[in-house]
């Protein structure tokens, strides 16, 4: 960054110059996925230009998907994202496929909770107004890559404690006889919007997948309807076809 001052004179402004700089770094491998950006401060100080010109920098870089920015920790180098292939013909947990993939899996809260339900939730899960709903936002995090925002709804009768189902839903439903057997999944295309990209960590008004899946016990009984968003450059989900006669 050193450097800039010398070259401001070359006519671009200094924060596309800076910005410049910063991806030649990270295209040529001298800061890595994950790695931290020095503060802005120290980039000001370096570079001998303004904290606003480094933010407009940074921010930049920060639509364009090259860097993430975490609240309270800083700002790194955006991580690489290995695409993960998601079989669409067997009914598994979140955690299960990652676990089977050797990644680490942790989710964050959004929500916990028993509400009202909403009428879709009323109609999907089979409930009448004065009936609740357990409702269990998360957002799902595979070796510290955010990969989706998954927002399940079930009937308060099957989940009476949201906030106790531990790190993953199927297995506290298994506990208690719950764990669903089939379930319709329905995959549509979605752009992300402001708030689920910051989530997601990806800049706003890419592409992602809105996968909503209804699923039943043996009896037939609707136990789950999940709506989620997953990130489109992270899956690619994968089914095999068969003709039958
Ligand atoms: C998948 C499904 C969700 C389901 C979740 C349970 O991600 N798309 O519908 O609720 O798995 O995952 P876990 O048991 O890890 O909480």
């Amino acid at each position: 960054f050193a450097t800039l001052k010398q070259s401001a004179q070359s006519g671009a402004p200094l924060y596309l110059q800076l910005r410049k700089s910063i991806e030649d770094a990270v295209n040529r491998g001298l800061i890595g996925p994950g790695d931290a950006l020095p503060s802005e401060r120290d980039i000001a100080t370096k570079a001998d230009i303004s904290r606003v010109t480094v933010r407009k920098a940074v921010q930049d870089l920060v639509k364009g998907g090259i860097l993430v920015q975490r609240h309270g920790s800083g700002t790194f180098v955006a991580p690489r994202m290995e695409r993960v292939e998601q079989s669409l013909s067997r009914l598994t947990s979140f955690t299960e496929d990652m676990a089977r993939r050797g990644m680490a899996v942790r989710s964050a809260w959004l929500d916990r909770g028993l509400y009202a339900p909403s009428p879709d939730e009323m109609m999907v899960l089979g409930l009448s107004s004065s009936e609740l709903v357990a409702r269990v936002a998360r957002l799902r995090i595979a070796n510290d890559t955010p990969l989706a925002i998954e927002r399940a709804s079930l009937s308060a009768s099957a989940l009476p404690d949201p906030a106790g189902i531990g790190s993953s839903l199927y297995a506290a439903l298994e506990l208690t006889g719950n764990r669903p057997v089939r379930a319709v999944q329905r995959i549509s295309a979605a752009n992300l919007g402001d708030s689920d990209a910051r989530l997601l960590e990806v800049p706003a008004g890419v592409a992602g997948l809105h996968i909503e899946r209804i699923s039943y016990l043996a009896s037939g009984k609707v136990i789950e309807f999940t709506r989620s968003i997953y990130r489109g450059d992270a899956y690619d989900f994968v089914a095999e076809l068969r003709l039958t006669g």
